[in-house]
């Protein structure tokens, strides 16, 4: 079998490097050998050229706007499925038969309670603290309750650690939420469904009865299938590295759950509709476009953009739907916010700045005017894509402990600091 190769001269050395295809997408060259060889490493600081991992979960195909889960486009999981269904798809690489399914539902849904003491842990927080600091900490602290599931090397194990993450992680968030606003925590109640059930431990308080609305129910569900994996993503590439010095899935996942925290990644949702909210206006937007455009000015439009998606977002098309659906059925009509958002996206496809760089809505644009008319305060739209994103998390981190090629991550780089030099007693430093 004949091996593709790319040849590299560096310094008069010419060597050849494999080359490896994917089933679709950018070829990729192997540059294991090149340091071996030449004594060179690449550099790629925002990992812009690199492929970190070889995966067989996601795909996205950034300039035509693809997003597939093991093959299946994001579409069609949004439109016929449900979240678990996609949990299963992205665990296991298939969709599940009715009888998976069914007892697929049954495992999640047996684990969605924490342990009682998880009650305590929370008390030590401050009421006015992020819920995702509290998601952070709260998930990390999984593995000092779990101890029977953090055995990496155990498939079986592995197995538990992944139901068990899809299971509480709703349960962690709904209390997360909980304790901020001084409600009581609410147990799961295992008659609902996945989403059903997270609405009802959010918004369901012990003095009154609360039904969730299944428009409203299936909306966020669908919002969790939009946000369920995006391959090797900041957090994800975070939970691997994690992940591949042998940590607990628990711990790899708080990681990720941190990762996502920042404004460029998860933290854009809460920031897109902060920004919505300082504009106020339809007439102010030209101000703002002008900031965004101001290369003195940090401003960015935030929920445009994208590293990958440089034609659309396909999440973003779906979750404009989505909004319009949760507004109609709580019968929003005049939502300034919906507003400003439509007439910002509307200026800023057409502004030639954005248009030029290829600056899109991203899916966090419109999440965010959703989730606030579901009635969740702009400090949990992190935590919700967390709550969605830890299975594509955890899916990736069995995928790399699975891999038999796997090795602990550890990138170099280019020093450019001091050369050696020595050590000057304090009395003699100027
Ligand atoms: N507003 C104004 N200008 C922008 C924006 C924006 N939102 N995004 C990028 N640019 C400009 C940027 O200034 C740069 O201009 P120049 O070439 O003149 O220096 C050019 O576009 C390329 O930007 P970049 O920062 O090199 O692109 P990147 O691929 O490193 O960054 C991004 C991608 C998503 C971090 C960035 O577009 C951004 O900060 N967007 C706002 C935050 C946001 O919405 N993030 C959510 C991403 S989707 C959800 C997720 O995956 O977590």
């Amino acid at each position: 079998m004949s091996v593709k190769t790319s040849t590299l001269t560096i310094d008069d050395k010419t060597i050849e490097l494999p080359v490896k295809d994917g089933t679709i997408g950018p070829s990729v060259v192997d540059i294991t050998p090149l340091y071996k060889h030449t004594g060179k490493f690449t550099y790629d600081p925002g990992f812009t050229s690199t492929a970190s991992c070889e995966s067989q979960i996601t795909y996205i195909d950034g300039d035509e706007g693809v997003l597939l889960y093991r093959g299946y486009p994001i579409e069609q999981l949004a439109e016929h499925g449900d979240f678990l269904e996609t949990c299963y798809l992205l665990l296991y690489g298939e969709l599940p038969t009715a009888a998976e399914k069914q007892d697929f539902d049954l495992r999640v849904t047996r684990h969605t309670m924490v342990h009682e003491q998880m009650n305590r842990f929370f008390n030590g927080f401050r009421r006015d603290a992020h819920p995702m600091a509290v998601l952070v900490a709260s998930v990390g602290a999984l593995s000092a309750f779990y101890h029977d599931s953090t055995d990496i090397s155990d498939p079986q194990q592995r197995l538990i650690a992944s139901i068990r993450m899809v299971a509480k992680i709703p349960t962690l968030a709904a209390m997360a939420f909980k304790y901020s606003i001084g409600q009581p925590f609410v147990y799961p109640k295992n008659s609902l469904d996945y989403t059903s059930n997270f609405l009802h431990m959010s918004f369901s308080v012990p003095c009154e009865e609360y039904v969730p609305n299944p428009v409203l129910s299936r909306a966020l569900d669908r919002i969790f299938i939009l946000h369920a994996d995006h391959e090797q993503n900041a957090s994800t590439s975070t939970v691997r590295l994690a992940g591949s010095s042998g940590a607990n899935p628990f711990a790899c996942i708080a990681a990720g759950v941190a990762c996502l925290w920042g404004p460029a990644h998860g933290g854009a949702n809460e920031a897109a509709l902060r920004m919505l909210e300082e504009i106020g206006s339809v007439d102010r937007i030209p101000q703002y476009i002008a900031k965004a455009k101001d290369k003195n000015d940090p401003f960015r439009l935030m929920g445009f953009g994208h590293r990958v998606y440089k034609n659309y977002d396909p999440r973003a098309k779906i979750m404009q739907r989505t909004t319009h659906e949760v507004l109609s059925e709580l019968g929003i009509k005049d939502d300034p916010l919906l507003d400003v958002a439509l007439e910002l996206e509307r200026i800023a496809l057409s502004d030639e700045y954005f248009v030029e760089k290829k600056l899109y809505p991203n899916i966090d644009f419109y999440s965010g005017i959703t989730l606030k008319a579901l009635g969740f305060p702009t400090t949990m739209f992190t935590v919700l894509f967390a709550l969605a994103r830890t299975v594509g998390w955890i899916a990736q981190w069995k995928e790399m402990i699975e891999d038999p090629s796997q090795k602990i991550g550890r990138p170099r780089q280019l020093y450019t600091g001091f050369a050696e030099r020595d050590y000057v007693p304090l009395g003699q430093r100027s």
